[in-house]
């Protein structure tokens, strides 16, 4: 059994103030919760982390970074190590987000790296793919994503299903409102995970968390999580406001 893993990916939003009043709303409505499976993750900006942190703390809400540099240190302006990110808090680490790749140029082998360098600091990483609309009417939606895995995960052993979460995000459906119908998102967590079954064999693939995002809310979260082979989301918008995050959570259990 896969415990479902709920994200909040707050981009560029929020500022330190923003995010401690979001902590207090969400610890109050927690604490009504008394228990349930659900894996609550939320992903601020960096600046953000040490203090959430702190005002999270004892509670079972769980920090990520939204993206990480592949080395330990350096002269790398502007950059943030998955060290810095684990002292900050997180325990997860967004990578691959199609925003990066598409304002940031990020390649799959660069991604690779980035992978490696997560596990190599213990951070669990939220590897994100998905195709364009563009590559859907191609009819390229399979070979996109599973090359992206392919690429993402290359050399790495079995052993990353220990921890990887896989997060399918279909790039037209990012903050457009337009979700996927569950049973296309469906169609492709379950050809991820056969491409993961191929590679590292059905009992580490079977372990895999695999999210849909993309204007994922509290009116069709349902209807994802309803899906064999989907065990989350990774939320924009809906995962901004404590309220509706919240309806997010409790429909996971
Ligand atoms: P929206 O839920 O706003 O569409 O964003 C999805 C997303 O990109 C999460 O990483």
């Amino acid at each position: 059994m896969r415990r479902p893993i709920l994200a909040a990916n707050w981009k560029m939003y929020k500022t330190t103030a923003e995010a401690t009043a979001f902590a207090a709303e969400l610890l109050a409505l927690l604490k009504e919760r008394g228990g349930g499976q659900c894996e609550i993750v939320v992903c601020p900006p960096f600046t953000a982390l040490a203090v959430l942190r702190d005002a999270l703390a004892g509670s079972p809400v769980e920090l990520g970074g939204q993206n990480l540099y592949p080395q330990k240190e350096g002269a790398y302006t502007g950059e943030i190590s998955g060290s810095m990110l684990r002292e900050a808090g997180a325990s997860y680490a967004i990578i691959g987000h199609s925003e990066r790749r598409q304002y940031f140029g990020e390649s799959d082998a660069f991604l690779n790296e980035k992978v490696k360098a997560a596990l190599s600091e213990g951070l669990k990483p939220i590897l994100c793919v998905g195709e364009t609309l563009a590559q859907r009417r191609g009819g390229e939606m399979a070979s996109v994503c599973q090359g992206q895995l392919a690429g993402a995960l290359a050399g790495l052993d079995p052993s990353i299903c220990d921890t990887l979460v896989i997060a399918y995000e279909p790039v037209w459906a990012i903050g457009t409102g337009e979700s996927a119908q569950a049973a296309d998102a469906q169609e492709t967590a379950g050809l991820l995970r056969q491409w993961l079954r191929e590679a590292y064999g059905a009992t580490a693939a079977d372990q895999v968390r695999i999210q849909y995002g993309g204007s994922a809310k509290p009116e069709n979260i349902a209807g994802y999580l309803a899906m064999p082979d989907i065990d989350g989301a990774l939320i924009g918008g809906a995962g901004l406001k404590a309220a509706s995050y919240w309806a997010m959570i409790q429909a996971a259990g």
